[in-house]
């Protein structure tokens, strides 16, 4: 009896499950898909992220997507003395690159960062020694000998000024699978209510 009792809280959670899916942008279900069949290395969270620096020159760095904000955002952690808070501050323009090698998917994300100011269950879900990192040197900045003590991980940190959480609000994906015969290419915008339309690749 039990046993049948969980498994139609399972259908129930599934048929939920698969609701709450449909309500979401149809990119966000090929990406699903990517990453699912990429497996659960850490690398499957390693983005590009793009931004336009104060004079007008492209800056490209890796960071870790740290999951959505709302159905087509997506939040990055990073320091408040890094350059790259310079840039969106002055051009909020930036993308986002996502490469999935078992199914050669390529997703571009065009979109704008701003920071979210309520940020402590965020800092929350960190380990102590990724709180640690927010209480180093200036990164970029030269290592000064005298303060190298300073590298060690600490444990009971209260949130650091200098973390910050980015919301990266999508308003277009761009998707190239290579497959075979023909590679296909996909583009959806959210100005066009996430339509998805196949275009040349
Ligand atoms: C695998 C990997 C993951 C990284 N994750 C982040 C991250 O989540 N946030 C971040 O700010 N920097 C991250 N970095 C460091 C950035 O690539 C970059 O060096 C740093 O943010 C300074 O960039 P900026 O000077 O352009 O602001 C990561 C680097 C690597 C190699």
């Amino acid at each position: 009896m039990i046993h049948s009792k969980n498994t139609k809280r399972k259908a129930a959670l599934f048929c939920l499950d698969s609701m709450l899916d449909t309500n979401l942008p149809s990119w966000r279900q090929d990406l699903k898909s990517s990453r699912k069949k990429e497996g659960r290395s850490p690398s499957n969270r390693w983005i590009q992220l793009a931004t336009v620096s104060e004079d007008n020159e492209p800056r490209l760095r890796t960071v870790v997507f740290r999951g959505w904000y709302k159905d087509s955002s997506m939040i990055i952690f990073t320091d408040r003395r890094s350059e790259k808070i310079g840039h969106f501050k002055s051009n909020p323009n930036a993308e986002i690159l996502w490469f999935f090698l078992k199914t050669k998917s390529q997703y571009r994300f065009k979109g704008k960062i701003n920071e979210l100011i309520d940020n402590k269950n965020y800092w929350d879900t960190l380990s102590e020694k990724s709180k640690s990192s927010w209480f180093w040197g200036s990164p970029g900045e030269r290592i000064n000998p005298k303060v190298q003590s300073s590298y060690e991980i600490k444990f009971n940190l209260p949130k650091s000024e200098n973390f910050v959480v980015l919301n990266f609000e999508i308003d277009s994906v761009d998707l190239l699978k290579l497959e075979h015969p023909i590679h296909r290419r996909y583009l959806w915008e959210k100005i066009k209510k996430w339509e998805k339309i196949e275009i040349n690749p």
